[in-house]
């Protein structure tokens, strides 16, 4: 407890999945206190105690949600601070600060389909994606009407059955795209993950994020 009676530790929610191996390494680069076994564990809530925090000096509590939870908790500030990619933070447009980009989880969100862009069979060319907003906005931006097809996962197979023209989706080495006869038509946006923070801890909890931070920036 702070002197006010309030917790004064940090509550970071970490993405679940791909990113969080390399999230845990330069977390352990920064000297911030990680506990070593938690890769395998499935344990949601990771306490570390302000003694073996490292760098921060106040109590930490790891959360681990799926990444598009991730600035749901920290708006709300169930969570002071976050680490999330670009590409979810693009999508749900959620009323969070962005300290830091990590350059980690590094890929670009672009739009793919087979072969060469088809010549306009529909009126709307239909999108598949699991970015339905960001797709609509960038179509938009550009005066074309789309019709936006939103799925949860495997996006490639859209173009495969016939159900969209065209996919928005992450690009990672390239090989997804490959090994199912698809092409990258073009670049929305390169993609990292970032450090978020909640507006309030901000101010509340200024010296622990500041510190949180600092520890970061000097290893990213
Ligand atoms: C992501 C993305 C692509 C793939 C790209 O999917 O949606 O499918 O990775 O990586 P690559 O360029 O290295 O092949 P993910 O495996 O996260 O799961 P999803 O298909 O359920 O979205």
């Amino acid at each position: 407890m702070g002197a006010s009676g309030r917790w004064d530790g940090l509550r970071i929610v970490l993405p679940k999945g791909r990113v969080l191996g390399e999230a845990l390494q330069l977390l352990r680069a920064a000297r911030i206190g990680v506990p070593p076994e938690e890769e395998d564990s499935r344990r949601l809530i990771i306490d570390v105690g302000r003694e073996a925090s490292g760098a921060v000096g106040a109590p930490l509590q790891f959360i681990l949600a799926k990444p598009v939870d991730v600035p749901i908790y920290v708006e709300d500030g169930a969570a002071d601070l976050g680490i999330v990619g670009k590409d979810v933070l693009l999508e749900l447009e959620r009323d969070v600060y962005e300290l830091l980009d990590l350059g980690i989880g590094a890929c670009r969100l672009s739009v793919a389909g087979l072969g060469a862009p088809l010549p306009p069979t529909r009126s709307m060319p239909r999108v598949a994606t699991k970015y339905p907003r960001t797709a609509r906005r960038f179509f938009a931006a550009r005066g074309e009407q789309v019709e936006i097809i939103a799925l949860s996962g495997s996006i490639e197979l859209a173009p495969l059955l016939g159900l969209a023209e065209r996919i928005v989706d992450i690009v990672s080495t390239g090989r997804t795209l490959r090994e199912n006869g698809l092409r990258e038509f073009e670049v929305i946006a390169p993609i990292t993950s970032r450090l978020i923070a909640n507006r309030a801890s901000l101010r509340l909890k200024a010296d622990a994020v500041g510190r949180f931070q600092a520890a970061l920036a000097a290893v990213v």
